[in-house]
Protein backbone atom coordinates (compact mmCIF):
# COMPACT_ATOMS: atom_id res chain seq x y z
CA UNK A 1 0.00 0.00 0.00
CA UNK A 2 2.81 2.12 0.59
CA UNK A 3 4.55 2.23 -2.57
CA UNK A 4 1.22 2.74 -4.47
CA UNK A 5 -0.98 5.14 -2.48
CA UNK A 6 -4.32 5.49 -4.70
CA UNK A 7 -4.35 1.63 -5.68
CA UNK A 8 -8.57 1.07 -5.65
CA UNK A 9 -8.68 4.63 -6.72
CA UNK A 10 -10.51 6.36 -9.49
CA UNK A 11 -9.22 9.21 -10.94
CA UNK A 12 -10.89 11.59 -13.58
CA UNK A 13 -8.51 13.96 -15.36
CA UNK A 14 -9.13 16.82 -18.18
CA UNK A 15 -6.70 17.94 -20.47
CA UNK A 16 -5.81 19.22 -23.37
CA UNK A 17 -7.66 22.61 -25.55
CA UNK A 18 -11.46 21.63 -26.71
CA UNK A 19 -12.24 22.96 -30.22
CA UNK A 20 -15.32 24.30 -31.31
CA UNK A 21 -16.34 24.46 -34.93
CA UNK A 22 -17.57 27.10 -37.31
CA UNK A 23 -17.78 25.58 -40.41
CA UNK A 24 -16.24 22.03 -41.31
CA UNK A 25 -12.71 23.07 -41.62
CA UNK A 26 -12.31 26.60 -38.90
CA UNK A 27 -12.33 25.61 -35.61
CA UNK A 28 -12.55 28.21 -32.35
CA UNK A 29 -9.29 26.67 -30.18
CA UNK A 30 -6.34 27.95 -27.40
CA UNK A 31 -2.65 27.07 -27.34
CA UNK A 32 -3.26 24.23 -24.30
CA UNK A 33 -0.22 21.31 -25.35
CA UNK A 34 -2.54 18.82 -22.85
CA UNK A 35 1.17 18.71 -21.16
CA UNK A 36 0.02 19.41 -17.91
CA UNK A 37 -3.00 17.67 -17.73
CA UNK A 38 -1.03 14.25 -19.39
CA UNK A 39 1.76 14.76 -16.82
CA UNK A 40 -0.72 14.80 -13.76
CA UNK A 41 -2.91 11.27 -15.62
CA UNK A 42 0.55 9.57 -15.69
CA UNK A 43 1.47 10.48 -12.22
CA UNK A 44 -1.58 9.47 -10.56
CA UNK A 45 -1.35 6.39 -12.70
CA UNK A 46 1.96 5.94 -11.09
CA UNK A 47 0.62 5.95 -7.34
CA UNK A 48 -1.75 3.27 -8.53
CA UNK A 49 -4.93 5.24 -9.60
CA UNK A 50 -6.74 3.72 -11.97
CA UNK A 51 -6.79 6.66 -14.37
CA UNK A 52 -9.57 7.98 -17.72
CA UNK A 53 -8.00 11.23 -19.38
CA UNK A 54 -10.38 13.05 -21.46
CA UNK A 55 -8.56 14.68 -23.63
CA UNK A 56 -9.01 17.21 -26.12
CA UNK A 57 -6.93 17.46 -29.17
CA UNK A 58 -3.40 17.04 -29.13
CA UNK A 59 -0.20 15.41 -30.68
CA UNK A 60 0.86 14.31 -27.11
CA UNK A 61 1.06 10.14 -26.78
CA UNK A 62 -1.41 8.65 -24.31
CA UNK A 63 0.81 8.28 -21.14
CA UNK A 64 1.63 4.81 -19.93
CA UNK A 65 -1.16 2.67 -18.25
CA UNK A 66 -3.69 5.42 -18.53
CA UNK A 67 -7.36 5.05 -20.42
CA UNK A 68 -7.39 7.80 -22.66
CA UNK A 69 -11.02 9.08 -24.05
CA UNK A 70 -10.81 12.01 -26.73
CA UNK A 71 -12.97 14.72 -27.58
CA UNK A 72 -13.09 17.68 -29.76
CA UNK A 73 -15.52 19.95 -27.92
CA UNK A 74 -16.66 21.03 -24.84
CA UNK A 75 -19.96 19.11 -24.65
CA UNK A 76 -18.04 15.59 -25.42
CA UNK A 77 -15.90 16.77 -23.25
CA UNK A 78 -18.44 17.19 -20.46
CA UNK A 79 -20.54 13.73 -21.70
CA UNK A 80 -17.18 11.48 -21.40
CA UNK A 81 -16.42 12.87 -17.94
CA UNK A 82 -19.69 12.20 -17.15
CA UNK A 83 -19.80 8.51 -19.04
CA UNK A 84 -16.41 7.78 -16.60
CA UNK A 85 -17.84 8.38 -13.29
CA UNK A 86 -17.99 7.22 -10.63
CA UNK A 87 -14.56 8.59 -9.58
CA UNK A 88 -12.72 9.69 -6.15
CA UNK A 89 -9.98 12.25 -7.87
CA UNK A 90 -11.31 14.59 -10.44
CA UNK A 91 -8.55 17.22 -11.75
CA UNK A 92 -9.78 19.38 -14.61
CA UNK A 93 -6.40 20.93 -16.58
CA UNK A 94 -8.13 21.07 -19.79
CA UNK A 95 -8.50 24.94 -21.05
CA UNK A 96 -12.20 24.36 -22.47
CA UNK A 97 -13.48 27.03 -24.40
CA UNK A 98 -16.27 28.82 -22.25
CA UNK A 99 -17.96 29.56 -25.71
CA UNK A 100 -19.01 27.50 -28.99
CA UNK A 101 -20.62 28.53 -32.18
CA UNK A 102 -24.17 28.86 -31.83
CA UNK A 103 -24.90 27.45 -35.56
CA UNK A 104 -21.89 25.87 -37.31
CA UNK A 105 -22.19 26.05 -40.48
CA UNK A 106 -22.14 22.72 -42.26
CA UNK A 107 -20.64 23.43 -45.18
CA UNK A 108 -17.37 25.77 -45.23
CA UNK A 109 -17.71 29.59 -45.16
CA UNK A 110 -17.39 31.41 -48.48
CA UNK A 111 -15.71 34.74 -49.08
CA UNK A 112 -17.23 35.09 -52.63
CA UNK A 113 -20.14 33.73 -54.59
CA UNK A 114 -18.40 33.57 -57.91
CA UNK A 115 -17.30 37.27 -58.51
CA UNK A 116 -19.42 39.20 -55.89
CA UNK A 117 -17.63 39.17 -52.48
CA UNK A 118 -19.32 37.40 -49.41
CA UNK A 119 -20.09 40.23 -46.24
CA UNK A 120 -17.54 38.72 -43.60
CA UNK A 121 -19.67 36.29 -41.04
CA UNK A 122 -20.99 37.14 -37.94
CA UNK A 123 -20.21 34.51 -35.33
CA UNK A 124 -22.63 34.43 -32.73
CA UNK A 125 -21.52 32.58 -29.46
CA UNK A 126 -23.20 30.60 -26.97
CA UNK A 127 -21.49 29.75 -23.45
CA UNK A 128 -20.22 25.87 -23.36
CA UNK A 129 -21.53 23.77 -20.31
CA UNK A 130 -18.53 24.04 -17.24
CA UNK A 131 -17.48 20.37 -16.71
CA UNK A 132 -15.47 21.48 -13.62
CA UNK A 133 -18.77 22.94 -12.19
CA UNK A 134 -20.63 20.40 -12.88
CA UNK A 135 -18.77 17.54 -11.32
CA UNK A 136 -17.80 19.68 -8.08
CA UNK A 137 -21.66 19.75 -7.82
CA UNK A 138 -23.19 18.36 -4.59
CA UNK A 139 -24.64 15.49 -5.00
CA UNK A 140 -24.26 11.54 -5.03
CA UNK A 141 -21.74 11.11 -7.96
CA UNK A 142 -19.42 14.11 -6.81
CA UNK A 143 -15.59 12.97 -6.53
CA UNK A 144 -14.49 13.17 -3.39
CA UNK A 145 -11.34 15.81 -3.91
CA UNK A 146 -12.21 17.84 -7.18
CA UNK A 147 -9.37 20.03 -8.08
CA UNK A 148 -10.07 22.59 -10.67
CA UNK A 149 -7.07 24.89 -12.61
CA UNK A 150 -7.36 28.73 -12.86
CA UNK A 151 -5.66 30.20 -15.95
CA UNK A 152 -4.89 33.56 -14.88
CA UNK A 153 -3.42 37.09 -16.21
CA UNK A 154 -3.96 39.21 -13.69
CA UNK A 155 -4.53 39.27 -9.71
CA UNK A 156 -3.58 35.73 -10.16
CA UNK A 157 -4.51 34.19 -6.41
CA UNK A 158 -7.02 36.67 -5.82
CA UNK A 159 -9.20 35.37 -8.91
CA UNK A 160 -8.59 31.84 -8.50
CA UNK A 161 -9.57 32.06 -4.81
CA UNK A 162 -12.74 32.97 -6.08
CA UNK A 163 -13.15 31.23 -8.83
CA UNK A 164 -11.98 27.90 -5.95
CA UNK A 165 -15.86 28.98 -4.38
CA UNK A 166 -17.85 30.04 -7.50
CA UNK A 167 -16.54 26.05 -9.39
CA UNK A 168 -17.45 24.74 -6.46
CA UNK A 169 -13.91 22.44 -5.98
CA UNK A 170 -11.79 21.95 -2.88
CA UNK A 171 -8.56 22.74 -4.67
CA UNK A 172 -7.51 25.10 -7.36
CA UNK A 173 -4.62 25.33 -9.00
CA UNK A 174 -3.73 28.97 -10.15
CA UNK A 175 -1.49 29.69 -13.27
CA UNK A 176 -0.50 33.24 -14.84
CA UNK A 177 -0.89 32.85 -18.11
CA UNK A 178 0.19 36.22 -18.97
CA UNK A 179 3.57 37.28 -20.96
CA UNK A 180 5.05 37.80 -17.92
CA UNK A 181 3.98 35.29 -16.02
CA UNK A 182 5.40 31.79 -15.43
CA UNK A 183 8.43 33.19 -13.58
CA UNK A 184 8.52 36.40 -16.16
CA UNK A 185 8.97 33.67 -19.28
CA UNK A 186 4.97 33.90 -20.14
CA UNK A 187 4.47 30.33 -22.32
CA UNK A 188 2.41 28.48 -19.69
CA UNK A 189 -0.09 27.89 -22.18
CA UNK A 190 1.84 25.09 -24.07
CA UNK A 191 4.97 25.54 -22.61
CA UNK A 192 7.30 23.09 -20.42
CA UNK A 193 7.09 24.33 -17.15
CA UNK A 194 4.41 25.67 -15.04
CA UNK A 195 4.35 28.49 -11.75
CA UNK A 196 1.33 27.70 -9.26
CA UNK A 197 -0.40 28.21 -6.81
CA UNK A 198 -2.14 25.66 -4.56
CA UNK A 199 -5.07 27.30 -2.96
CA UNK A 200 -6.97 25.22 -1.08
CA UNK A 201 -10.07 25.85 2.50
CA UNK A 202 -6.71 26.40 4.55
CA UNK A 203 -4.93 28.98 2.53
CA UNK A 204 -2.44 29.50 -0.42
CA UNK A 205 0.97 27.75 -1.12
CA UNK A 206 3.05 29.57 -4.08
CA UNK A 207 5.27 26.28 -5.65
CA UNK A 208 8.27 27.06 -7.25
CA UNK A 209 8.47 27.36 -11.29
CA UNK A 210 9.20 23.13 -12.19
CA UNK A 211 8.66 20.92 -15.17
CA UNK A 212 4.76 20.25 -15.51
CA UNK A 213 6.22 16.88 -14.97
CA UNK A 214 7.41 18.00 -10.89
CA UNK A 215 4.29 19.82 -10.98
CA UNK A 216 2.07 16.84 -11.65
CA UNK A 217 4.38 14.36 -9.30
CA UNK A 218 3.93 17.42 -6.49
CA UNK A 219 0.07 17.92 -6.94
CA UNK A 220 -0.28 13.78 -7.11
CA UNK A 221 1.31 12.96 -3.96
CA UNK A 222 -0.45 15.93 -2.40
CA UNK A 223 -3.51 14.21 -3.47
CA UNK A 224 -2.74 10.46 -2.39
CA UNK A 225 -1.79 12.35 1.56
CA UNK A 226 -5.46 13.96 1.47
CA UNK A 227 -7.25 10.63 0.61
CA UNK A 228 -5.17 8.96 3.31
CA UNK A 229 -6.35 11.31 5.76
CA UNK A 230 -9.59 13.05 4.68
CA UNK A 231 -10.00 15.04 7.96
CA UNK A 232 -7.00 17.42 6.56
CA UNK A 233 -9.00 18.65 3.71
O1 LIG B 1 -1.99 22.17 -21.71
P1 LIG B 1 -0.72 22.91 -21.38
O2 LIG B 1 -0.07 23.53 -22.59
O3 LIG B 1 0.25 22.07 -20.58
O4 LIG B 1 -1.09 24.18 -20.45
C1 LIG B 1 -1.57 23.95 -19.17
C2 LIG B 1 -2.76 24.87 -18.85
C3 LIG B 1 -2.26 26.32 -18.81
C4 LIG B 1 -3.87 24.72 -19.89
C5 LIG B 1 -3.27 24.42 -17.45
O5 LIG B 1 -2.25 24.55 -16.50
C6 LIG B 1 -4.48 25.25 -17.00
O6 LIG B 1 -4.36 26.31 -16.41
N1 LIG B 1 -5.69 24.72 -17.29
C7 LIG B 1 -6.95 25.45 -17.08
C8 LIG B 1 -7.11 26.45 -18.17
C9 LIG B 1 -8.41 27.18 -18.09
O7 LIG B 1 -9.22 27.09 -18.99
O8 LIG B 1 -8.62 27.87 -16.98
P2 LIG B 1 -9.97 28.69 -16.64
O9 LIG B 1 -9.55 29.62 -15.55
O10 LIG B 1 -10.60 29.27 -17.87
O11 LIG B 1 -10.94 27.57 -16.07
C10 LIG B 1 -11.01 27.26 -14.70
C11 LIG B 1 -11.28 25.79 -14.49
O12 LIG B 1 -12.56 25.45 -15.02
C12 LIG B 1 -10.27 24.84 -15.14
O13 LIG B 1 -10.10 23.74 -14.26
C13 LIG B 1 -10.98 24.38 -16.42
O14 LIG B 1 -10.59 23.07 -16.80
C14 LIG B 1 -12.43 24.40 -15.96
N2 LIG B 1 -13.43 24.68 -17.00
C15 LIG B 1 -13.49 25.88 -17.62
C16 LIG B 1 -14.49 26.14 -18.53
C17 LIG B 1 -15.43 25.12 -18.83
N3 LIG B 1 -16.39 25.33 -19.72
N4 LIG B 1 -15.33 23.93 -18.23
C18 LIG B 1 -14.35 23.68 -17.32
O15 LIG B 1 -14.27 22.57 -16.77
Amino acid sequence: EQAAPLCGRHALVTSGPTHEPIDPVRYIANHSSGRQGHAIAAALARLGARVTLVSGPVTLADPEGVSVVRVTTAREMLAACQAALPADIAVCAAAVADWSVAAPASQKLKKAEGPTPVPAPVLTLEPNPDILATLAAPGPRRPSLVVGFAAETEAVVDHATVKRRRKGCDWIVANDVSAQGNGGRGDTFGGRQNTVHLITSSGCEDWPTMDKEAVAARLATRIARILADPFVR
